[in-house]
């Protein structure tokens, strides 16, 4: 008996070694520790024991029964606790985790897209050009006289070259018009939305790197209606339907006859007040028939075809729709600002 106990204390300690886990720990519970286990059988076979060897005999099926019976204990509650405390890791009755806050799109860039998606639907695609241009493409080919004060050097920022004299930060996005009459043949029915740049003091109302959006459409028998019917069209969407709207005459070189668009005052209908300027009217842009000389630097006969243009700022506009008073906040971009425009 002495040699099998040896054997069963062997077993006992070789399945411990194995046990990984509860199902494991189960199976070692009945091969040794129930009623009908392995270490009871021992237990019974006591009575057939001579007299003299009963306690020492006894004492190591005891001591067998507590190894086992240890273990199993220790184990379990072990096993018993890690399962409670993956349970309570997940706390069903606390609020959902918060996501990463999420950015909002910029107000100009909202005003960008609404412009865009505004013009698109009247079939008007949209076009770029680049931001660093040279005198040609921002003033000559645009029928700027080679003395007009906007190349002064207060206006424009030009920029220093090795290989030439006349490279500049483009002060309006009209250049793109030339860039598009001269790679595309009419009808041309594009928008521009671009950068712009001016060597101009930084105030609530002006800034010197701004946006602009223009536009251009040139085919046959194109008239001054159907340009009035344009930005009437969109700024009534852009604005509110019941604004009121009047062209005023006015000058730029690349148009004739040119214009500039008033809506009436948003805030106080046309009665007056400060953002109007007590006048009642907002100007909101710019705009005329294409001038001939501009058809003819980008190879258009001026005979055959005609087109309007116009152009406007962007940030206006932000300003007119968020109710912003000063420009400037407009890229301090504080979230608290940026968070009232989502
Ligand atoms: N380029 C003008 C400016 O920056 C705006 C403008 C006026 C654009 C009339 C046009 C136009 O296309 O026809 O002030």
């Amino acid at each position: 008996m002495y040699s099998e106990l040896t054997l069963l204390r062997a077993e006992i300690e070789r399945d411990i070694a194995l046990i990984t886990d509860e199902d494991s720990l189960e199976q070692f519970k009945l091969k040794y520790l129930v009623k009908k286990g392995a270490i009871q059988g021992f237990i019974e076979r006591l009575r057939d024991v001579p007299k003299e060897h009963k306690p020492s005999v006894g004492k190591e099926i005891n001591a067998l029964r507590s190894l086992a019976e240890n273990f199993y204990d220790e184990r379990k509650t072990s096993y018993d606790e890690r399962r409670k405390a993956h349970v309570e890791l997940i706390d069903v009755s606390l609020p959902g985790r918060r996501c990463t806050p999420l950015g909002s799109i910029h107000p100009i860039q909202q005003t960008l897209d609404r412009c865009i998606t505004i013009f698109e639907r009247m079939g008007f695609s949209v076009a770029e050009g680049p931001d660093v241009e040279n005198d040609y493409y921002n003033f000559g080919a645009l029928n700027f006289a080679p003395d007009h004060p906007a190349r002064d050097m207060q206006d424009t920022f030009f920029v220093r070259s090795e290989k030439a004299d006349d490279i500049l930060l483009r002060t309006h996005t009209s250049s793109v018009q030339i860039r598009v009459m001269k790679s595309q043949k009419p009808p041309i029915r594009s928008i521009m939305p671009g950068r712009v740049y001016r060597n101009e003091t930084v105030s609530a109302r002006s800034l010197a790197e701004f946006h602009q959006l223009e536009g251009l459409y040139i085919d046959r028998n194109v008239t001054f209606a159907e340009l009035k019917g344009t930005i009437i069209s969109f700024a009534k969407e852009m604005y509110g339907g019941n604004s009121k709207f009047r062209f005023r005459p006015s000058y730029f070189p690349f148009t004739e006859p040119s214009a500039e668009v008033d809506i009436s005052c948003y805030l106080c209908n046309g009665k007056g007040c400060r953002i109007c300027k007590y006048s009642g009217w907002l100007e909101i842009c710019g705009c005329g028939m294409v001038h001939p000389n501009v058809l003819k630097n980008c190879d258009i006969d001026p005979e055959e075809f005609s087109g309007y243009a116009f152009g406007f700022g962007i940030e206006r506009v932000t300003l007119l729709r968020t109710g912003i008073d000063d420009i400037r906040l407009l890229y301090e971009n504080d979230v608290r600002l940026l968070n009232q425009f989502r």
